[in-house]
């Protein structure tokens, strides 16, 4: 059994082969140190190169125990050329479509086993608070029951029917936990946050995978209350492996246990980092090379027993057994090219993209080509303007190159991406005219320096452009000449991803001037959010003839685009995040706790400019008639319903009916209303539905004082409905008793 061959492995290990295997270190330095003299069970950041040298290495170590692989491939093979790269996980959420979701990890996973990576850092379930913070995007957005759908439709995929299929990857439920609970949205900075916060919002999706079997979690950077969650023994001990009983394995993120030392200066060197992180029940160490001199220090100071790794040493041997690595290490395949961006995997990503765009507003102008004024000219003149219509690089996201940092697009066709200028081009029966309009950023040296204390690069700052007016100019002209603009705004990818949160949620360089001058035009003017995350528009938007917020919707993100602005495909994406009218007016999330007194500003309304949930389609859509079996109901039954969804309009819609739960009134202080479950229907035309509703009244709960989740009887309301905004959501009333 893999239980036997770990102890006699364990039984044959030297204590340095043992901390050895805990560490996961950066392929890109130097392989020879890491695997010969540190004994390194794990590596990052590769290539196959790299993948085949390390392998090579290994087999002249004692042991010769294999190489685990890991990469960030979390929407898509970010790591390879040619690979398929989806929307970001922000805009995959957008579906709300558990189902594709899991497709397309599966798919991810076929690729990245192909290259000999046997372990994926995704998904991320941290929950998205302050927009401001760089990292939205990887995030499924701000519920916790949508994050923990898709989350664990992600980690099935990946880790499809057990890790002895050779395309299984290992999943990694990831920042565990309470990372996104930032300061000023800034990245990585103290997360204040008490236990019973992270037990209500924080938690629950990383419960649910843990008990479904999602085999590593990462631990995040922050730290809470002063302890930085690699060492935090409630979170680590008592929460995840004794309350949850997780028996997976815990990888901490980049050196995490180094920043103890240098940066958060909670651990006086690496000996005493290295015992600290070792006795919290840390198993794989990321990025900190001197974890193996500390922790062998560690023993010689007395500070570890010499068995205090079996624990973490098993359970990373027992994933490199149930991979079968030690029968076949999985090195790239010679067959790759068959399965690494493949006709189905294009298919499936092209099917992703167009469920991911939302469209947010409609004065009927759109799917272009239908309303009578554009289609008396034929071919319709359309002016594409905006710095993000042809940008390839930014239209793909974080996470899709070499680095996860911007700056990247070396060895990814350009020519397999298709930005929303090709997608337009490409529409028969229109003729289009392109104008970029406006320049965003220019990057410059910091001036801290070039490197952060570690030796690692820093990235330059971000310089917004001033608007530029002959650039302004040919884009008023390029409207002037057409019977409607497309404007493509957003952030560029430099303003995106790890320690790159922003302090504006403005539009930034000359964009805002440029929608400005295009709406002043008179001609109709559909503006394309190509954001990582939600953005504030300009007062001028008020008169856009329409908005869609894209997110970065991969390599088909433009085709997909130009498919939804032409009628050819229905838009059906619904927010999974709200977005903010100002960046002052953070938090802007729908869950947030209700009934504040004096919670709004005296000069902005409290509402967002678009809420979670929310989105529109091509037709219009009532719901009617809500109807409950029973409205008096014991916490072990389950709330049954019905209501009638109906087609009101002459188009096909994918409505997604949303369920939400009032506790009309609670021991201690909660939100108002609670998404907790959603069902997706199709209706043709004129069709009408009668959708079931479904819901345990077990999951009706709240967490109490003593911090303990349950469900408190009395009065509540189950709302139904397209959006969380209170005014399109149904009611009808139910009472737990008992
Ligand atoms: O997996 C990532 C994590 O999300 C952020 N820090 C670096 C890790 C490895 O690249």
């Amino acid at each position: 059994s893999t239980a036997e061959r770990v102890a006699d492995l364990l039984g044959r290990m030297s204590v340095e082969e043992k901390v050895g295997q805990m560490l996961q270190l950066d392929a890109r330095d130097d392989l020879g140190d890491h695997v010969l003299r540190r004994h390194v069970g794990s590596i990052l950041h590769t290539s196959p190169e790299r993948i085949l040298d390390a392998n090579r290495l290994t087999a002249q170590t004692r042991l010769r125990i294999p190489l685990l692989v890991g990469e960030d491939c979390i929407h898509g093979h970010s790591f390879w050329p040619g690979a398929t790269i989806y929307p970001t996980q922000l805009g995959m959420a957008a579906s709300w479509d558990a189902d594709l979701l899991e497709r397309v990890a599966r798919a991810t996973a076929e690729e990245v086993a192909a290259t000999g990576i046997h372990w994926t850092f995704s998904p991320v379930l941290c929950i998205a608070r302050d927009l401001r913070w760089g990292r939205i995007s990887e995030t499924f957005g701000e519920d916790p029951f949508l994050i923990g759908e898709l989350a664990s439709a992600m980690v099935r995929g990946y880790q499809g029917d057990g890790l002895d299929d050779p395309t299984a990857i290992l999943a990694t439920a990831k920042h565990f936990a309470g990372y996104s609970e930032t300061q000023g949205g800034r990245d990585a900075s103290e997360a204040d946050i008490s236990r019973r916060k992270l037990r209500s919002w924080f938690l629950p999706p990383f419960e649910r995978v843990a008990r479904e079997g999602c085999r590593t979690f990462m631990l995040g950077y922050q730290t809470t209350d002063g302890v930085p969650i690699t060492v935090n023994d409630w979170l680590l001990s008592e929460v995840l492996r004794g309350e949850w009983g997780y028996t997976g394995t815990l990888i901490t993120d980049w050196d995490n246990v180094g920043r103890m030392v240098w940066e958060q200066k909670v651990q006086p060197d690496y000996a005493h980092a290295a015992a600290a992180a070792v006795k919290a029940g840390n198993d794989m160490v990321m990025t900190t090379p001197y974890f193996y001199e500390g922790a062998l220090e560690a023993v010689s100071l007395g500070l570890l027993a010499e068995d205090a790794f079996d624990a973490a040493v098993a359970r990373i041997l027992t994933l490199k057994f149930d991979l079968g690595l030690f029968e076949n290490p999985r090195l790239p395949s010679s067959e790759l090219d068959a399965v690494v961006g493949s006709g189905a995997h294009s298919a499936l990503n092209l099917e992703v993209a167009r469920r991911s765009i939302v469209l947010l507003e409609n004065d009927g102008t759109l799917p272009l080509g239908s309303s009578a004024p554009l289609s008396e000219v034929d071919p319709i003149r359309i002016a594409v303007v905006g710095p993000l219509a042809d940008d390839a690089q930014t239209q793909l996201g974080d996470w899709a190159g070499g680095s996860g940092q911007a700056g990247w697009l070396d060895g990814q066709p350009r020519d397999m991406i298709t930005t929303a200028l090709d997608g337009l081009r490409a529409v028969e029966g229109y003729a289009v005219r392109y104008a970029q309009g406006a320049e965003i950023l220019t990057l410059e040296d910091d001036p801290l320096g070039a490197t952060f204390p570690d030796g690692q690069p820093r990235p330059k700052v971000v310089v917004p452009c001033e608007p530029d007016p002959r650039m302004i100019a040919e884009a008023v002209r390029a409207a002037e000449a057409s019977d409607v603009v497309v404007a493509v705004v957003g952030d560029r990818i430099e303003l995106v991803g790890e320690g790159r949160s922003t302090a504006t949620l403005e539009l930034i360089g000359g964009q805002n001037a440029l929608l400005d001058a295009v709406i002043a035009t008179g001609k109709p003017v559909v503006v394309v959010l190509l954001a990582s995350k939600p953005l504030v528009l300009p007062a001028s938007a008020a008169k856009a003839a329409a908005v869609l917020w894209a997110a970065n919707p991969g390599m088909h993100g433009g085709r997909a685009l130009a498919e939804i602005l032409s009628g050819a495909i229905e838009p059906s994406g619904r927010l999974p995040i709200s977005f903010a009218r100002h960046v002052g007016q953070q938090p802007t999330y729908y869950n947030q706790i209700r009934g504040q007194h004096g919670n709004r500003y005296a000069d902005l309304t409290q509402s967002p400019t678009w809420a979670f949930g929310e989105g529109r389609s091509y037709t219009t859509v009532e719901y009617s008639a809500l109807a409950l079996v029973s409205s008096a109901l014991a916490a072990s039954d389950t709330i049954l319903g019905e209501i009638t969804v109906t087609n009101t309009g002459s188009r096909p819609v994918l409505e997604t009916v949303q369920v939400y739960v009032r506790d009309t009134v609670t021991s201690v202080s909660w939100t108002d209303k609670e998404l907790k479950t959603y069902r997706q229907v199709a209706l043709a035309p004129g069709e009408s539905a009668r959708v079931a509703i479904e819901l345990p009244v077990a999951d009706c709960t709240i967490v109490d004082a003593a911090g303990v989740r349950r469900v408190e009887p009395g009065a509540f309301e189950l709302l139904v409905g397209p959006s969380s905004r209170d005014e399109a959501l149904l009611s009808a009333a139910f009472e737990v008793v008992g």
